[in-house]
């Protein structure tokens, strides 16, 4: 790594002023290490935490989840799954972050969460909800730039509209590293597992992921469709191509594409009420 990127790797994930981490994680991480320990013991842990137990609850009855209904911790940490659980108390303060500043950002990562889901689910692929979160997560490095980098970001924002380059080719040419990037070094600063930062880290790349290339073909494609459909903000003004490696190894055809944008178009709409109910809860 050339020294200017290792220099801003230093200043973006300078553990100092990087958004606080929950003391639950620590809890959580020393558990879920532990096999005797039972869904219970982490609920428990999880319920003493008011502001996550109530993400936790509200993702789990979302859209994305597919309308469960689910109204305790412990049922919320099945349908979740402990590493979904843990990611978001990872990030809980990352979203509230987005929520109030960035609403479009917010939805578009929703709708990415949404597509995953839907592919994963269509082609049949195992762990779902781990998708899901990769979808969610995949463009947190934007909120950490727009964090860490404030004084770039119009240099971005000129770049992008004189230039007409997408966001990460605009974040590349001037912090000589992207989003894309930026969320893999936060993933794994955070520990989160491959699964997870591989597809965060390739979502613009997928030749780049190594292990778990299916889930970052998903997270790859979800991403194309969301900003192909025009909901939420990713900030990109242009759909970028499917790439071929991840159509490849999903072995997808334009009739099953077909019927996962139908399926999306349709969930897409419950999805935008359960953002606007977010939005008017966090204006309460
Ligand atoms: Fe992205
Ligand atoms: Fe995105």
């Amino acid at each position: 790594m050339d020294e200017r990127r290792s220099d801003l790797k230093k200043i973006i994930m300078d553990t100092k002023t990087l958004p606080t981490l929950p003391g639950v994680i620590n809890k959580l991480n020393s558990l879920s290490n532990d096999d005797k320990s039972s869904v219970q013991e982490m609920a428990r842990i999880v319920s003493a935490d008011q502001v996550l137990s109530a993400r936790i609850l509200r993702l789990a009855n979302s859209p994305s989840y597919g309308f469960y209904r689910v109204s305790t911790i412990s049922n919320a940490m099945i349908l979740l799954g402990v590493n979904v659980v843990k990611s978001l108390a990872l990030s809980s303060s990352i979203f509230e972050i987005m929520e109030k500043n960035s609403v479009g950002l917010w939805e578009h990562s929703l709708g990415t969460a949404t597509a995953a889901g839907i592919i994963a689910r269509k082609l049949a692929l195992p762990e779902v909800e781990e998708i899901t979160t990769a979808g969610l997560l995949h463009d947190i490095g934007k909120v950490i730039i727009g964090l860490k980098c404030a004084e770039q970001m119009p240099l971005i924002r000129n770049k992008i509209k004189l230039d007409d380059l997408y966001i990460s080719d605009a974040e590349r040419a001037v912090l000589d590293t992207d989003h894309a990037e930026v969320g893999g070094w936060l993933s794994k600063s955070w520990f989160l597992p491959d699964k997870l930062s591989e597809p965060i880290a390739c979502h613009h790349n997928v030749a780049c992921s190594e292990d778990h290339r299916v889930k970052t073909s998903v997270v790859h494609l979800a991403d194309v469709l969301i900003k192909a459909s025009g909901f939420g903000d990713s900030g990109d003004s242009y759909v970028p191509p499917i790439q071929q490696l991840a159509w490849d190894q999903l072995k997808l055809d334009e009739a099953l594409l077909q019927e996962i944008v139908v399926e999306l178009e349709d969930k897409l709409v419950e999805v935008k009420n359960f953002s606007l109910e977010l939005a008017s809860a966090a204006v309460a």
